[in-house]
């Protein structure tokens, strides 16, 4: 995407013609709710606080670039959800927006089920105590000896996601003497892309089975005439960061349809249909996340109505939020570095983490907003990019937004909403050692992931 450069004049004004800010906000130092995680707040002496302890402190002990959790607002989502969907429902935290040991603990305690995607999501699942019949296991493309795994290890339920598979798992599940609980995956015929959903054609989906050419009803068919597997249930996951919940209500319609089809076929109803992940979380002032009691609301409603319709028992659903639960509760904290102001464009700050950390920018053009933390300012803001450390000019971390202008080299800055799909696909891109998460609560700071030493980076390479 091209944007057009700030033509000459002051580089606070509002010069964008595309991206995320027309203008600075009204007031640089203040902290959008909506963004930041919900202990988060300033001090009377300017420095930001989580969970009751200045990012000051933190960063002297913590060091930076560091990913900072507020775990009672990770807590608090969780049971948010798992309140909404009450009782006849599931919630299944989708581990692959961030996973560890607490984390399943926290999940554990607060009632929520846990969806994994690897070998390695499952084992550090188990590790940590989770009841295995809790966790479902999803992937488009399982390996045996994770197939080996989830099986001997009694997963609640194994999605499958082709027609191989289908076999691949019946045949494990009996040469172990078991009969795995699974539900199939289907291609629903929407894909979201964020504020939107459109048709999109079903040979250009990776997962799932498609649903419109009769390909699904064939995989239930498949499923249901092999000893090895127990049928429980269809699955769509429509997309991620999606605001409409349209695409989410056509998609229950259309697996509810082949509910309908498969009692008429087989005089069986399936007892269980996830409707998947995907809720939108606000990056900046400009996003309006729907909140899980909404969502619940729209949801039953639909499936409600729709089994009526169809005169079928109201299936038993269950929904798979990763980002809306965990990536609000977190942000990044760096110190800045170089500062380099571009006459006529824009103010480039680097920090001392970047893409390594953060490849969502780099990847999906994603926004992030971004503040001062140690210090409020009353300077004019400027415009800036705030950019990593990394050999590549790619290397973004936030593309436009505005911080003071008298902002200097040993500032720290935040960026919020990291808690998804950041220190999950963080990388060691030019030897970065991936940075730590550390969990805030009531005035106590704890690492739940440490920092990555040159001695691990070492460890690995055994040439
Ligand atoms: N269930 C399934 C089967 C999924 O594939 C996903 C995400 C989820 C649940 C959770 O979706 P969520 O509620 O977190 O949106 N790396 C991308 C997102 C990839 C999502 C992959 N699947 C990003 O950073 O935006």
């Amino acid at each position: 995407m091209s944007r057009s450069a700030h033509p000459a004049g002051p580089r606070h004004a509002d010069v964008l013609t595309e991206g995320h800010y027309s203008a600075p906000p009204a007031d640089l130092n203040a902290l959008d709710p909506k963004v930041w995680a919900h202990t988060v707040s300033r001090t009377d002496d300017g420095v930001v606080r989580v969970g009751g302890i200045e990012v000051t402190r933190l960063a002297e002990e913590f060091g930076t670039p560091a990913y900072f959790m507020d775990e009672a607002d990770f807590r608090e989502r969780a049971r948010a959800w798992r309140t909404a969907f009450g009782h006849d429902a599931d919630v299944f935290y989708a581990g692959k927006a961030f996973l560890s040991r607490a984390i399943v603990r926290w999940l554990h305690e607060e009632g929520l089920n846990l969806d994994v995607c690897s070998g390695g999501e499952l084992a550090t699942a188990l590790s940590a105590g989770m009841p295995a019949d809790r966790i479902a296991f999803h992937g488009n493309n399982k390996s045996a000896v994770e197939i080996t795994a989830a099986i001997e290890s009694g997963v609640g339920r194994i999605v499958l996601d082709s027609f191989q598979e289908i076999v691949r798992v019946a045949h494990i599940a009996q040469s172990l003497g078991k009969r795995q609980r699974v539900q199939i995956r289907v291609t629903v015929g929407v894909e979201a892309h964020t504020h939107e959903f459109i048709a999109t054609a079903h040979e250009d989906q990776k997962f799932g089975i498609a649903l419109a050419d009769g390909q699904a009803a064939e995989a239930v068919r498949r499923a249901l005439s092999l000893d090895g597997l127990e049928l429980v249930g269809i699955h769509s996951h429509i997309g991620s960061q999606i605001f409409d919940m349209a695409g989410f209500e056509v998609a229950a319609r259309r697996v509810v349809s082949l509910l309908a089809a498969v009692r008429d076929e087989h005089g069986v109803e399936l007892p269980e249909i996830d409707l998947g992940g995907g809720l939108g979380i606000a990056y900046t002032s400009d996003d309006d996340p729907r909140e899980p009691h909404e969502i619940a609301k729209a949801l039953g409603e639909i499936v409600t109505r729709e089994c009526e319709a169809a005169k079928l028992r109201t299936p038993r659903i269950s929904v798979e939020p990763g980002r809306a639960i965990v990536g609000p509760t977190a942000f990044t904290l760096y110190e800045v570095g170089t500062i380099k102001p571009l006459d006529g464009l824009r103010t480039y700050v680097s920090v001392d983490g970047g893409m390594s950390d953060n490849i969502r920018t780099a990847l999906y053009d994603a926004e992030y907003s971004v503040a001062l933390v140690s210090r409020t300012s009353d300077a004019e803001p400027m415009l800036v990019r705030v950019v990593g450390k990394h050999c590549e000019s790619g290397d973004i971390v936030v593309k436009d937004a505005f911080l003071p202008s008298d902002l200097a080299p040993g500032d720290l800055i935040a960026v919020p909403a990291t808690g998804a799909y950041c220190r999950s696909m963080a990388s060691n891109y030019n030897h970065a050692l991936r940075p730590p998460v550390v969990a805030v609560r009531d005035g106590e700071a704890r690492v739940i992931v440490r920092r990555e030493t040159e001695e691990d980076l070492l460890r690995l390479d055994v040439g």
